[in-house]
């Protein structure tokens, strides 16, 4: 048993999609969020300036007490996740676009993909994409300006609603029955996509797969917190603007803190 932190990052508040199905399905954890707003966007930068902000990243959390780092950025993951493996002694669980469950399950075999450019360009999502999707036509749309939106509170906006009705058209027009959302702010989405789409299209993330995954390594390293007597505390760490993270975590009667932090 190890009383310590499960560590998570983001390029910003986008990853609290994933931090809320861990905090679920593992109640009992302490959990330390690190949103690293102030250099968010990440998914238009390049992949050595990635990996180098999320070696900062892993370096905080480390400081911070992690016994698990997740990445929950799927362009972290996709561009630096091996990178970060060979260099620290701790486990990493990634996030990546749940591309197999929504290819297997197509019947339409038109499935849609809304990813960064850093995400649909690395060679980890290639290498994925190439293993499921044969014989299946995929669209794939990079989502530019969403995340900035999202970062600045714009999910209900017009700007939000323009730009979501100029990105979506080519898979609007498309006979695609799944949409596969290949980043961790996407989620945060969702409705809106809803009133964009026809009903019956399934719209799929990676969070709880994520969480099951983390479970399933804390228990294989013996380091889960077998302390039932009271809720795990959630801290979350920004820095940039403690508001909007604030904001969107949402959670009334719970013990979690946000605090600013320079890192
Ligand atoms: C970004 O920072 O551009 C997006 C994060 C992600 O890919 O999950």
């Amino acid at each position: 048993m190890n009383k310590n932190s499960i560590g998570i990052f983001d390029s910003g508040i986008g990853g609290t999609s994933i931090w809320r199905e861990i905090h679920e399905l593992l109640p009992f954890e302490d959990t330390v969020y690190l949103a690293d707003s102030f250099n968010a966007p990440y998914g238009i930068k390049t992949r050595e300036e990635i990996i180098e902000l999320s070696r900062k990243n892993t370096i905080k959390l480390l400081e911070l007490g992690a016994k698990i780092i997740v990445v929950a950025c799927n362009t972290a993951t996709t561009n630096a996740i091996n990178e970060l493996r060979n260099e620290f002694d701790v486990s990493f669980i990634g996030i990546e676009p749940a591309i197999k469950p929504a290819a297997l399950q197509s019947r339409t075999k038109n499935i849609g993909i809304l990813a960064t450019k850093g995400t649909l360009s690395s060679s980890l999502f290639t290498k994925t994409s190439d293993l499921y999707t044969q014989g299946l036509k995929v669209i794939e749309v990079e989502g530019n300006g969403l995340v900035e939106l999202i970062e600045a509170g714009k999910i209900y906006s017009t700007e939000m609603d323009l730009l979501l009705d100029q990105l979506l058209a080519p898979l609007i027009s498309q006979p695609i029955d799944y949409l596969v959302l290949g980043c961790s702010h996407y989620p945060y989405l969702i409705p809106r996509l809803k009133e964009k789409f026809h009903p019956a299209l399934s719209i799929i993330d990676s969070g709880e797969a994520v969480a099951r995954q983390t479970k399933a390594i804390l228990e294989k390293e013996n380091l889960l917190n077998t302390d039932f007597q009271q809720k795990g505390t959630c801290t979350f760490y920004t820095n940039y603007d403690p508001y909007i993270l604030k904001n969107i975590i949402k959670r009334d009667n719970e013990d979690f803190q946000v605090k600013r932090l320079d890192f």
